[in-house]
């Protein structure tokens, strides 16, 4: 059986009408990486919540369905019982910092801390995380005086330590420069090769084509499409329903219908892009 297993998932906000996700039906494998893509309001955070429990134990509201992973029920595990295996970075990052501590290295020993592990093994575990993130140069800052894209490294880094069986990321490089959004999908692509699963939710679908294993399209609530990243993401029905995909894509497409694009499939990277439109000329 599946790792994680979504079914029937319906939830509505407190005070909503409108559910944000409706009828969620998700299988994802052990040490699968799944990327979540969709407009602004199409569910990604809230699918992220439902996934590490936030759903229904934070947020309350109406829910119907069930989210299981590593064969328990979140229903039917607390909050805490739950984040022992699942962990989420938020997709603001600044509402990860625990406002407790004054070091990036005391910030990321949190959470150790917490549930009691001893003194030296959480000077080991956070070391082997700063180096898993590359920020050891980053210990000894405060954690407000991060840039945005530091603090994104610092709640993936705070979470990893954790040693979570399920990472569940929201929109973990929205603040980083390129390079460091590739560097965070290397690193996840590694974790998921180790037997992490993974549940990113994430717009730069150039990454999402390179590293993910799958891509869940969320629109209105609803899985509009899912399935291999390239298939999804260079899809006539994506397309008709207004996703952002790559401008490599999005520039083959628009060849295709002049009738310039002689291969077969669409671009999903610069190389494959430059390739197609070098056998035009
Ligand atoms: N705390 C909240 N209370 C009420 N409605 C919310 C809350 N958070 C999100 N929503 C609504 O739920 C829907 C899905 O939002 P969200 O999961 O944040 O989408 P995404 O992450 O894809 O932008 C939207 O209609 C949004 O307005
Ligand atoms: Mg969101």
């Amino acid at each position: 059986m599946a790792f994680v297993n979504v079914r029937n998932l319906t939830y509505a906000y407190p005070l909503t009408k409108q559910p944000a996700l409706q009828d969620i039906n998700l299988q994802i494998e052990e040490g699968e990486f799944v990327a979540l893509i969709g407009a602004n309001g199409a569910g990604k955070s809230t699918l992220c919540y439902a996934l590490a429990g936030f759903v229904p134990h934070f947020f309350k509201g109406e829910l119907q369905g069930e989210v299981e992973a590593d064969g328990k029920l979140s229903s039917q595990s607390t909050l805490s019982e739950w984040t022992l295996n699942v962990g989420l970075t938020f997709q603001n990052p600044f509402n990860q910092i625990s406002g407790a501590k004054y070091t990036v290295f005391e910030e990321i020993a949190f959470g150790l801390e917490n549930i009691g592990v001893p003194r030296e093994e959480i000077k080991v575990r956070v070391e082997e995380a700063l180096a898993l993130t590359d920020i050891r140069e980053l210990a000894r800052r405060s954690p407000y005086s991060l840039s945005g894209g530091q603090q994104q490294r610092v709640a993936l880094t705070s979470i990893l330590v954790m040693r979570p069986k399920l990472l569940v990321l929201d929109e973990p490089t929205s603040q980083m420069d390129p390079v460091g959004a590739k560097e965070v999908f290397s690193a996840v692509r590694k974790l998921a090769q180790e037997g992490m699963t993974v549940v990113m939710a994430e717009h730069k679908t150039e990454w999402i084509a390179r590293f993910a294993d799958r891509v869940v399209a969320l629109k209105e609530g609803r899985i509009l499409m899912q399935g291999a990243p390239r298939e999804v993401l260079t899809s006539d029905l994506l397309f008709e329903n207004g996703f952002g995909v790559s401008r490599y894509t999005s520039a083959a497409r628009e060849a295709r219908r002049r009738g310039l694009w002689t291969k077969k499939s669409l671009p999903v990277s610069l190389d494959e892009a430059a390739e197609g439109f070098g056998a035009i000329r």
